[in-house]
């Protein structure tokens, strides 16, 4: 059986977390359908060990950290919350950088609001060099610094940083320290790899967002069921093509943590008990035959 149990910087965490993206409504915008489906989520889990939530101002906007601090306050002792700053929707629901210092202070201060909290334990820096490569933003060291200063202030504990290349994550755990670096990356999508390495090198926490694939673009899950390794190794356990995929990534990293979004109680439960997954060698190898399929953004 697994370990339950590992740290996110120098936090213990559970190793299955959970994403919160899911409980927004349709395209990651305004309310979801059945509110009081996603606050008996959110309690599930609480209930079945969950001590990291990852969130942010710019799912709703606003509604899924409003559901957090509804559904969950006064917070269990020993919750983690993380969320991230660098981008705002429009009336939209369009996604817009918005990540000059000033942008970045602003964004923590609306996180600590609306989840109803003092300090923040990690908050990462958002990046879009991955999505848009030749893309203009501000300087790295101005927006780490930023976040080092409200670190100072003791609104934010740890720093994090997301969608970034192996040069910046090697900067951030230069210049502020870093307490995880969360990435896509998933059985289906394995292109980050090299970050993973560089965090295992330095013993920071990696936390893969997309772990089942996503479901933007009608991928993730659906390709994990159609994909016949994913299959032979899901019957021999008798398990479900999505905990194959959870198991693979707990499988890499002793200090990746997991977390799978979700609507649903009971594919929440189907996650939880990845835990319970031994995945052998022969299985390993036979995983590494896998994908890689377009991931969905
Ligand atoms: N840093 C970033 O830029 C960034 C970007 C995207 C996401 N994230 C974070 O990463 C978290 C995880 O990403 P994600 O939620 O998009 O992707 P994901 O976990 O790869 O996939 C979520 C999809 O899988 C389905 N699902 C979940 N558990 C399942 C199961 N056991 N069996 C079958 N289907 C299952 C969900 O549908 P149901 O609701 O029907 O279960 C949902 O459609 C997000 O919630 C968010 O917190 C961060």
């Amino acid at each position: 059986m697994t370990t339950s149990q590992s740290s996110l910087g120098d936090k213990p965490v559970h190793r299955i977390g959970f994403g919160a993206m899911q409980l927004a409504g349709p395209g990651v915008f305004g309310p979801p359908a059945d509110p009081d489906a996603c606050r008996a989520v959110l309690r599930r889990a609480i209930e079945l060990g969950v001590d990291h939530i990852d969130t942010a101002q710019f799912y709703g906007p606003d509604v899924v950290n409003d559901l957090i601090r509804e559904t969950l306050q006064p917070y269990p002792e020993g919750l983690r919350l993380v969320t991230k700053v660098g981008a705002v929707r429009d009336e939209h629901g369009g996604w817009n950088a918005a990540a000059e210092p000033e942008d970045l202070k602003q964004q923590v201060e609306l996180n600590l609001r609306h989840l109803g909290v003092e300090r923040i334990d990690l908050v990462n820096l958002r990046r879009f060099e991955r999505d848009n490569p030749g893309a203009q933003e501000p300087p790295l060291a101005d927006q780490l610094g930023a976040l080092a200063e409200l670190r100072e202030a003791g609104k934010v504990d740890l720093i994090g940083v997301s969608n970034v290349t192996v040069d910046t994550v090697r900067t951030a755990i230069e210049t502020v320290g870093i307490g995880a670096v969360q990435n896509p990356f998933s059985i289906l999508d394995r292109s980050d790899a090299p970050v993973l390495d560089l965090c295992r090198d330095h013993e920071v926490s990696y936390v893969p967002f997309f772990p089942l694939g996503s479901a933007f673009g009608g991928g993730g899950p659906s390709s994990l069921a159609a994909d016949p390794h994913v299959g032979s190794v899901a019957d021999k356990h008798q398990i479900s093509p999505s905990q194959v995929a959870l198991a693979w990534l707990l499988a890499q990293y002793d200090r990746l943590l997991l977390i799978p979004g979700t609507k649903s109680v009971a594919h929440l439960e189907e996650n939880m008990a990845v835990l319970d997954v031994d995945l052998d060698a022969d299985d390993l190898t036979a995983l590494e035959q896998v994908g890689p399929v377009a991931v969905g953004h």
